[in-house]
């Protein structure tokens, strides 16, 4: 018997972890937006200049119920219903983006039992790898691991327009395979978690 089941849409923040006025890291997040539409799921931007979130001085459960900033209460509202985290990281000074390290540690439990994606990119050839092997660390320690492989955009100036359409016949083949294996990791956590989590 042929199995028939539609696969689950799945809804995947996008966090983006960039506040620079000139900032390239949103083309590549315009990519992966549009990339996910296309392939039926629900994205949500999660734009560190929309949703502006402090330095961190209380995570969101160290608020008493419902006291949290409107801001945070969004976040863990979605992040809670997510399926999967798709990171667009920079590579400042060989590490993690300061504002991608912020948004997220304001949330730890709303992560748990979903799988992470990393899409890392750099204006020099190496496309930020050394920062993403630094987030996958932070990503495994806040209960969303990342997958194998990694989405990478080097000389972003040159391989992103302006509305994250890519410029080069590389970054779609790769694109591809990772959206694959990314939602292939969302789909087996999301059945999993249906049947309860350890904790
Ligand atoms: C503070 C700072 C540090 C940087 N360090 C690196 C680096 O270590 N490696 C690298 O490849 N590019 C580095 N760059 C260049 C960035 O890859 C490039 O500016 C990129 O566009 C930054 O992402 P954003 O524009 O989304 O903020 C650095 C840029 C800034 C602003």
């Amino acid at each position: 018997m042929t199995d028939t089941a539609t696969p689950p849409r799945l809804t995947i923040p996008v966090l983006l972890g960039s506040v620079r006025q000139d900032r390239k890291g949103i083309r590549a997040a315009r990519l992966l937006m549009a990339a996910l539409e296309a392939r039926g799921h629900e994205p949500v931007l999660v734009d560190p200049l929309e949703d502006q979130l402090p330095l961190l001085d209380r995570m969101y459960k160290e608020y008493p119920a419902g006291t949290a900033a409107a801001v945070m209460e969004k976040l863990a509202a979605l992040y809670r219903r997510a399926d999967g985290f798709l990171i667009v990281s920079g590579e400042y000074n060989h590490g993690i983006p300061p504002a991608l390290k912020n948004m997220l540690d304001h949330f730890l439990e709303e992560y748990f039992w979903r799988p992470s994606a990393i899409a890392c990119y750099s204006a020099g050839r190496f496309g930020g790898v050394r920062a993403a092997m630094q987030l996958r660390m932070t990503l495994a320690e806040l209960g969303m691991p990342s997958i194998p492989s990694l989405f990478t955009v080097p000389e972003i100036g040159s391989a992103l327009a302006e509305d994250g359409t890519a410029l080069n016949d590389r970054l779609p083949r790769q694109l591809g395979r990772f959206l694959d294996e990314f939602f292939w990791y969302c789909r087996a956590l999301k059945a999993e978690r249906a049947g309860g989590t350890p904790y």
